[in-house]
């Protein structure tokens, strides 16, 4: 039996968030009241995936494993992968070939925030899917990004980087569904003029064999980017604003745990008890009583 395995792609440069991230990887960022690479995690763990490989430049490692540690106080295993250069998104494939050991995989960007009714279902739709799905969201500047072409019945034609004249308004979000051919794809893919093994050459490929999906997110959802200082503050405040009205965590591990059944009421209130002076503590004892 197969089971999907994650992957969360925490280097890079960080280089327009430069002087914060000189010292600090940019996914420990604050995006309000958690670190940022609780965002990306909590969405695989939605989708119901437990093991999952960190990876992360070589520098950062250690700060990312004081804050993680193994992933079992989430009923989860983390395993640590280095990237020792930036040398693109598909290089995470090649990375975690053996990680991944034929089985299909679900990747996110470790700066991609993620928020809206419906998630878990449009993942899992991609879950029980073959080949590759990856998750448009529309967007106002459209040649900032990867873009989705569809063709007249609705099937995806081309994925084109930072185009001059989009095909569409739809962007390639930073969460990608794919089979376990990914590794042995990626291997084919060249690095491309700017060095780097490019997400749309593996999205081509897979494509090209009529085997790529897209799941569309429409109104109601969020996608944030945190890649810049004004969009990093918006997106603490967005989450800020939606916690503060709703009386709702988002991007809470424990939470999400413990309502896959991975985490006791003990192990929940051992955590609890962790950040008692904190408002996410009181959070997770109110998770404990109701
Ligand atoms: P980017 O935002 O494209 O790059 P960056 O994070 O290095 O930032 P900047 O452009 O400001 O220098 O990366 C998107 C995400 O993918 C981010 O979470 C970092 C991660 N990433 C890697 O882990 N390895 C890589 O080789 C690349 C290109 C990105």
């Amino acid at each position: 039996m197969t089971t999907r395995k994650g992957i969360i792609l925490a280097g890079g440069t960080g280089s327009r968030l430069w002087p914060i991230t000189q010292g600090v990887s940019k996914q420990l960022m604050p995006v309000y009241d958690k670190p940022m690479i609780y965002y990306p995690l909590s969405v695989l763990m939605l989708a119901g995936i437990r093991e999952i490989a960190m990876i992360t430049t070589p520098d950062d490692q250690a700060q990312f494993q004081r804050l993680l540690g193994d992933g079992s106080q989430w009923g989860i295993a983390l395993e640590w992968i280095v990237q020792p250069k930036p040398e693109g998104l598909a290089q995470a494939y090649v990375l975690a070939e053996d990680f991944l050991a034929e089985n299909p995989s679900a990747m996110v960007l470790g700066d991609n925030i993620f928020y809206g009714h419906g998630l878990p279902e449009r993942m899992a739709r991609a879950d029980t899917r073959g080949g590759g799905t990856v998750f448009g969201y529309r967007v106002s500047d459209p040649e900032r990004y990867g873009v989705v072409g569809f063709a007249s019945d609705g099937t995806v034609n081309e994925i084109v980087e930072k185009p001059d004249a989009p095909p569409s308004n739809y962007a390639v979000t930073g969460l990608y569904f794919l089979d376990e051919t990914a590794p042995e794809r990626a291997r084919a893919v060249q690095p491309s003029a700017r060095g780097e093994l490019e997400i749309a050459d593996l999205l081509e490929s897979y494509r090209h064999d009529g085997a790529l999906n897209v799941e569309l997110m429409g109104r109601g959802y969020a996608w944030l980017d945190t890649g810049t200082h004004a969009s990093l503050l918006d997106a603490g405040n967005f989450v800020r604003t939606l916690q503060d009205r709703q009386g709702t965590q988002v991007g809470c591990p424990e939470e999400i745990a413990f309502e896959n059944g991975w985490l006791s009421v003990e192990g929940l209130r051992a955590r609890a008890d962790l950040y008692a002076k904190t408002g996410y503590g009181a959070y997770l004892r109110g998770l404990v009583r109701s």
